[in-house]
């Protein structure tokens, strides 16, 4: 099929569900992907940040060749060395005192395991999460996701959700019922346009949950496997869970949610009270086993910090001459800059000149670059940025701050 063709394909065959953007992408190596045409993107996407230790890495395609050739699926009913493999690993990597861990195939698979848990672990219903949240798309992720856009054509939602103001402490202990099971949050909230808490948010919420004896639920999702320059974003605060949530980047690129709680909490489903059959399945332990390997023989977090500080100091001095630019934040390669306009237009402009970037909402600019970008990369990225800034800014006839 020619690219107009796949266009059309999808575009009959599948819901118009995605915001899709005009271009085939039919390889990847590293930071960069190509199109069908052979045109060259940097990819500060990552697929949703999902190839953060970079697209293809010779050592996941290994172990997904060898573990193939081996044996690919293996339900959870039966056990299996790769999956017990990558349990030790992920016990290892992630905050001390997680120690049982659920496989699934997605994040929001992660968030629903989370929502079970919490209920029965704590025998009661209610969970709060927060306004402007994203927690996914399946039914009970959807019931704590904020966005109205999402939710609403599918009302009646999962019952005994509550919305409260985010990194607000006050406004949780208000709150808190004797129905309330757990509080679920992002540590840096993604979609809801790359929003960092303030220092004594975590460890307050962290607190609350201690003594009013409720859940405390992260959702990893986005944040966790280095992404911010830690292992996992709570450790910028030093908080631990008692339920993390993480999935997109753990196996190199392959399906994968995993649920990670405390002992007691994880032991309170029995025998097929939550079960999948893909979860865990031989070859996407194989995959994420060589990805946390490499997480670790490389250490991406340090490298996550230091290019994300690198990236967005260039960010900063760019906003210095764009006025279209309003605010930089995000920790390690989480990267937010907010706009005083639509985003829209930047997204196409930077794709047309060979990069590719997120939204976050509609005036965030969101990038979320793997760890294995190059520092000619990301000088890169603001030639481009910085010539389709101008580009908007003299459609819109802004001045820049010197003029
Ligand atoms: C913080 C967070 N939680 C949950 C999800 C849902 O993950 P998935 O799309 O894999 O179901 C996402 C996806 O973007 C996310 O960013």
């Amino acid at each position: 099929m020619d690219e107009k063709q796949i266009i059309q394909t999808e575009s009959d065959l599948m819901p118009n569900v995605y915001a899709k953007r005009p271009t085939v992408l039919v390889e990847g190596k590293g930071a960069l992907v190509w199109d069908i045409n052979g045109k060259e993107y940097i990819d500060c996407t990552s697929s949703y940040g999902v190839s953060l230790i970079g697209h293809s890495h010779p050592k996941v395609v290994k172990a997904i060749q060898a573990q193939a050739e081996k044996l690919i699926s293996c339900h959870s009913s039966f056990y299996n060395d790769k999956r017990s493999e990558l349990l030790q690993k992920l016990v290892q990597i992630t905050p001390k005192g997680l120690d049982k861990v659920f496989l699934s195939n997605s994040g929001s698979e992660s968030i629903e395991c989370a929502i079970k848990l919490a209920r029965k672990s704590m025998e009661k219903p209610e969970i709060i999460a927060v306004i402007g949240a994203y927690h996914g798309k399946t039914m009970g992720a959807l019931s704590a996701t904020w966005n109205k856009k999402y939710r609403y054509p599918f009302k009646p939602l999962v019952p005994e959700f509550k919305h409260v103001q985010p990194d607000n402490l006050k406004a949780i202990k208000e709150a808190i019922t004797d129905r309330t099971a757990g509080i679920l949050v992002e540590p840096i909230r993604g979609e809801g346009g790359i929003r960092v808490p303030p220092d004594d948010f975590l460890p307050g919420l962290r607190e609350i949950c201690n003594s009013r004896n409720i859940l405390l639920i992260l959702d990893e999702v986005q944040t966790g496997f280095g992404r911010t320059g830690k292992n996992f974003a709570c450790e910028h605060w030093n908080v631990t869970p008692d339920i993390m949530c993480i999935a997109k980047p753990i196996a190199g690129g392959l399906p994968i949610g995993a649920t990670i709680a405390k002992e007691n909490v994880m032991n309170s489903l029995k025998v097929g009270e939550h079960t999948s059959t893909f979860g865990g399945s031989p070859i996407v332990c194989a995959a994420a086993c060589a990805a946390i390997d490499l997480f670790q023989e490389e250490n991406f977090p340090r490298r996550a910090a230091n290019l994300g500080a690198y990236f967005k100091a260039k960010l900063e001095e760019l906003m210095s001459k764009r006025t279209i630019l309003k605010e930089i934040r995000g920790l390690g390669l989480m990267i937010g800059a907010e706009t005083r306009f639509e985003v829209r237009n930047i997204l196409s402009k930077s794709m047309e000149r060979g990069v590719l970037i997120l939204n976050a909402g509609r005036n965030v600019l969101r990038f979320l670059p793997p760890f294995v970008i190059e520092k000619k990369h990301i000088n890169t990225v603001i030639k481009v940025l910085d010539i389709v800034l101008e580009e908007e800014e003299n459609e819109r006839q802004l001045s820049s701050p010197s003029k």
